[in-house]
């Protein structure tokens, strides 16, 4: 059995990839599953911790047993509910993966082929960055969380653009996945680095997305102790 470590500890977690709508019919998305983000709130609710999981295109995945599930579809609707969800939690962690771009207008219709041969231009506008937005706001002693999936030919590479990443987001911790063949995105497993922004950087070996989960509820309670 796990410790129940987290007990009375409040935590919000989002998971999944958003979607953004081209017309009824059309989105961009991305290819997370949800997968990291269910195991970090199934894992915290073992802990005994308080669980508000916010949900993005993971409707497959099995809700974890005692957590509160919200699921939503685009970014500004997961900005929403995680920040309305983060006023009173203790520890919020950002494992979604968020479009940073929308499509400047939703098409009432299907957008249709032209007899031309020509193809359409879709404009694009910035989506809110909600880590940062979360960072700004947050509250006296809240431990905030944010995830990255990097692709790089080598792990230096990788750091260096993660280090850069937790500076710029201002997060206490920063879980850096390598994008690879067993890793991060839509499979079982997963790897990479703990960054802390005191600088301590920690490797995580490959392991289950829980394992991952784990480690990252272990570095977030001694922070919330500290
Ligand atoms: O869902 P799975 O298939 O299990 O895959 C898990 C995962 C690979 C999606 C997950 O482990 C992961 O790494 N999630 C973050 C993906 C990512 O690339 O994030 P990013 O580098 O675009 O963003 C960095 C951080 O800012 C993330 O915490 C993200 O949630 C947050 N962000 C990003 C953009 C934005 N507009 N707002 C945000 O808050």
């Amino acid at each position: 059995a796990l410790p129940r470590d987290l007990e009375g500890v409040r935590v919000v977690v989002s998971a999944g990839g958003t979607r953004e709508p081209l017309d009824p019919v059309r989105f961009l998305g991305n290819r997370s599953s949800g997968k990291q983000g269910y195991a970090l709130a199934r894992v915290a609710a073992q802990r005994g911790a308080e669980v508000r999981l916010v949900t993005a295109h993971s409707a497959e995945l099995p809700e974890p047993a005692g957590v509160d599930v919200l699921h939503v579809s685009t970014a500004l609707e997961l900005e929403q509910a995680v920040r309305a969800a983060a006023s009173d939690a203790d520890v919020v962690v950002m494992a979604a993966a968020v479009a940073d771009f929308r499509p400047a207008e939703l098409a009432t219709h299907k957008i249709k082929k032209t007899d031309d041969g020509g193809a359409p231009t879709v404009e694009l506008v910035r989506n809110p960055d909600i880590l940062a937005g979360l960072v700004e706001d947050r509250k006296d002693g809240q431990v905030i969380v944010g995830f990255a999936a990097e692709t790089g030919d080598e792990g230096g590479d990788v750091l260096h653009h993660a280090r850069a990443k937790l500076k710029r987001k201002g997060c206490d911790l920063l879980v850096v996945n390598a994008v690879g063949e067993g890793t991060a995105f839509e499979v079982e497993d997963n790897a990479g680095w703990l960054l802390a922004a005191d600088g301590t950087e920690r490797p995580i070996p490959l392991g289950s997305k829980s394992q991952l989960a784990a480690e990252v509820w272990n570095a977030a309670l001694a922070l919330l102790k500290a």
